[in-house]
């Protein structure tokens, strides 16, 4: 079966949104399975470049039929706004995009309370983007949260709406001393929301596993990275979704059984944007250098935030593999590391005299770790113009085999830059 997921293997903007893009040029079905707009993407492609935060990478590939499946956390006016976004670029979705009637719906009420816990928790905040992901979470898994399927169902979505905004007044009022919410002002906004996007609701489930059987590609587009998953990722400075290739599956209602290949992005050095640990961050001489390349973009797209640099971090890598099942690499930021006369990867971590080969559970002790460098000569020479792995510099392909033998996988693409074009594509099967 045709089923092949892609993930990132660190802490997101690995630049994911770019691979599926690429990758959509062979697939028929695109889907985003988890995770909310909290997510962020810049496609660049034919001289458009477009950010996408819940809308699947693959959108600007007219063939490709896309999807947000049941494990989505949907916030209806985003969706709306980046529906009607994108049809004034020239991209109609009324035939192309399907919504699963199982994904979850933010409300105000989510967002507000977004803030208002990461404001209690001071200097031990997350870092959210604020855009209400964990409350909306929360309540899907203390099941008092609402649905697509009853935001387009008026009589139902109002009696459970009125349920859902009379329990969260006593806690805006009791805990937090707020005004309750205007259920009413609610109820008009989201009967809005819910006539424009009742022609999308389908049954996303039904119609992949079908594609599937039919023998067409599905993409299934992974949000965030490896090291934000709720469980295994750096807790508690992570996401409130499942980011694993396991659980991009089960947000898609898919069978694993059907996936065949797992792709890992993994940027060539690492990002982090919010707060929460990053062994290998990069001293602020050296930041220069990556921040003085032509188009390092290392701003969030979601939130603006500056992201932190560090360097590669093999351990952490290798870990995400296997966590994800990866099937092949897709290394991607390679031209950032250009100008470096020498170029350093994480190897192990030394803590309290043990070496270790895996990030401890504890977030204490990751913050304390200490990365085992080894240094690599750069390979001073532009990449962006190399579309073979043999035009590639020396000193860039020894460090590609770093990275393959480290991780026991090999590398089938490599990104040399933003646009389309500046793709290395080792594993020609894929195109
Ligand atoms: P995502 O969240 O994983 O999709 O990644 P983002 O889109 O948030 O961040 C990746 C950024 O790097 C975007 O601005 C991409 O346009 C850009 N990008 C992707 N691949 C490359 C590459 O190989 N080289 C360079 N210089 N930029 C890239
Ligand atoms: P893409 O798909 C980078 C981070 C936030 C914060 C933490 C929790 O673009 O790779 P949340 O709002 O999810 O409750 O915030 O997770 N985060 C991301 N960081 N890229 C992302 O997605 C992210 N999605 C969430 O910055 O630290
Ligand atoms: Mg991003």
């Amino acid at each position: 079966m045709p089923g092949i997921i892609v993930v990132g293997l660190q802490w997101g903007d690995e630049g994911k949104g770019k691979v599926v893009d690429m990758l959509s040029a062979r697939a028929s079905h695109i889907v985003r399975s988890q995770g909310g707009n909290n997510a962020g993407h810049t496609v660049i492609a034919e001289g458009k470049e477009i950010a996408l935060h819940l809308l699947p990478s693959g959108i600007l590939h007219p063939h490709v039929q896309c999807y947000i499946a049941g494990g989505c956390l949907i916030d209806p006016q985003v969706l709306i706004e980046e529906i009607k976004r994108a049809e004034e670029g020239g991209i109609a979705l009324i035939e192309r995009l399907k919504i699963s009637p199982y994904a979850h719906i933010i409300l105000p009420v989510h967002q507000m309370l977004d803030r208002l816990k990461e404001k209690e928790k001071g200097e031990n905040a997350i870092g959210t983007t604020g855009r209400g992901i964990g409350p909306c979470a929360a309540d899907r898994s203390s099941r008092v949260g609402l649905r697509m399927v009853e935001l387009v169902s008026p009589d139902i979505f109002s009696e459970k709406l009125e349920v859902f905004c009379e329990s969260k007044n006593k806690e805006l009022e009791k805990i937090y001393g707020l005004e309750p919410l205007d259920i009413s002002a609610i109820y008009d906004d989201y009967s809005i929301y819910g006539e424009l996007l009742r022609p999308f609701i389908a049954d996303v489930e039904g119609l992949l596993t079908d594609a599937l059987f039919r023998d067409e590609t599905v993409l299934l587009e992974g949000a965030h990275g490896t090291l934000l998953d709720t469980v295994f990722g750096s807790y508690p400075f992570v996401t409130s979704s499942s980011t694993l290739a396991s659980g991009v599956c089960a947000g898609a209602g898919i069978g694993p059984g059907y996936v065949d290949e797992v792709f890992g992005v993994l940027k060539a050095y690492t990002t982090r944007v919010g707060s929460g640990p990053l062994p290998t961050t990069i001293d602020p001489d050296t930041l220069e250098d990556f921040r003085s390349m032509d188009d390092f973009r290392e701003v969030g797209t979601t939130t603006g935030r500056e992201r932190r640099i560090g360097w590669l971090d093999l351990v952490l890598a290798r870990h995400a593999c296997r966590l994800n099942g990866v099937t092949q690499l897709v290394l991607t930021k390679l031209d950032i590391l250009d100008s470096l006369e020498e170029i350093c990867v994480c190897v192990g971590y030394s803590l309290d005299g043990e070496t270790l080969d895996k990030p401890p559970a504890l977030i204490e002790d990751l913050e304390r770790v200490e990365p085992i460098y080894e240094t690599m000569p750069g390979w001073m020479t532009s990449t962006k113009q190399a579309r073979k792995i043999r035009q590639l510099p020396e000193n860039a392909r020894a460090y590609i085999d770093k990275i393959e033998e480290f991780c026991n996988l090999s590398v089938g693409m490599i990104s040399v830059g933003p646009g389309r074009e500046e793709t290395i594509q080792v594993d020609e099967e894929w195109m």
